[in-house]
């Protein structure tokens, strides 16, 4: 079976996800936690933006933003107000660097520890010295409780679980978006993530100063070294 599948109207990326759904998705206050701590004008690159729901609230917000997806289906739907990069984040390479990079929508929990550790290797490359890493990972205790049934309802959209299959710290599971008036079905693994390995995942990247934001502590910022530093620990090594 794989793992990470979708279904529903219109086409859908290689990790599952609808596009027709993402595309019609409004804002749902995801980075609201984090707006309020982004410098006015911070340049911003957003890791697996889609069809650029989160990059165009940014870009709303005077940020100018560069969003990065592997499927060209979601990009084709960017506004204009954000510059699209077709590339896998783990193999992505731009000259350009930021003031913040953005890991949304629990990809860090991706259930392949060498890929979660490439996510994190994108960012810490793509960061401008002194910049800050954002990434949001699932809430543990939400991943042991989950059950099939319904879930959530907000903005018009009802979410409900369909399958829930548990393997150690892994999970398997189905969700089920009806919105619109249609229903999509999106299938994928995760892994649950503690705080320590993440903080882990982190300091091999050189990125530090770690915070976890309150109040859910889902949310971790992270700082790659300001250039005098880089280069004290450069001189060190
Ligand atoms: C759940 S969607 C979220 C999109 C957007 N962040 C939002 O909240 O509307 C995840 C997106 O990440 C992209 N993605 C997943 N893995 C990726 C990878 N390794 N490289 C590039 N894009 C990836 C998918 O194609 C998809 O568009």
């Amino acid at each position: 079976m794989q793992k990470f599948q979708g279904t529903g109207p219109g086409p859908q990326t290689e990790d599952g996800c609808s596009v027709e759904f993402y595309r019609r998705l409004p804002y749902q206050g995801e980075l609201d936690e984090i707006l309020p701590l982004l410098p006015a004008g911070a340049s911003v690159l957003e890791l697996g933006c889609g069809t650029g729901r989160l990059a165009a609230h940014l870009a709303e917000r005077g940020h100018p933003v560069v969003g990065v997806d592997d499927s060209a289906t979601m990009l084709s739907h960017l506004p204009a107000s954000v510059s699209g990069v077709h590339a896998s984040i783990e193999t992505l390479a731009l000259t350009q660097r930021f003031d913040v990079v953005l890991l949304p929508s629990h990809l860090i929990n991706h259930p392949d520890a060498a890929l979660r550790a490439s996510f994190v290797a994108c960012a810490a490359r793509h960061l401008a010295p002194g910049g800050v890493f954002y990434l949001k990972r699932h809430d543990p205790a939400w991943l042991r409780q989950v059950q099939p049934g319904p879930l959530a309802a907000r903005h018009g959209v009802s979410y409900a679980a369909d399958e829930v299959v548990r393997d150690g710290d892994r999970l398997r599971m189905t969700l089920v978006y009806q919105a619109f008036g249609e229903r999509w079905t999106h299938r994928f693994e995760t892994v649950s993530l503690e705080e320590a390995p993440i903080e882990d995942l982190l300091a091999r990247h050189g990125l530090v100063a770690v915070e976890w934001l309150e109040p859910h502590r889902l949310w971790a910022a992270a700082r790659s070294l300001p250039l005098s530093e880089g280069l004290a620990s450069h001189l060190d090594g």
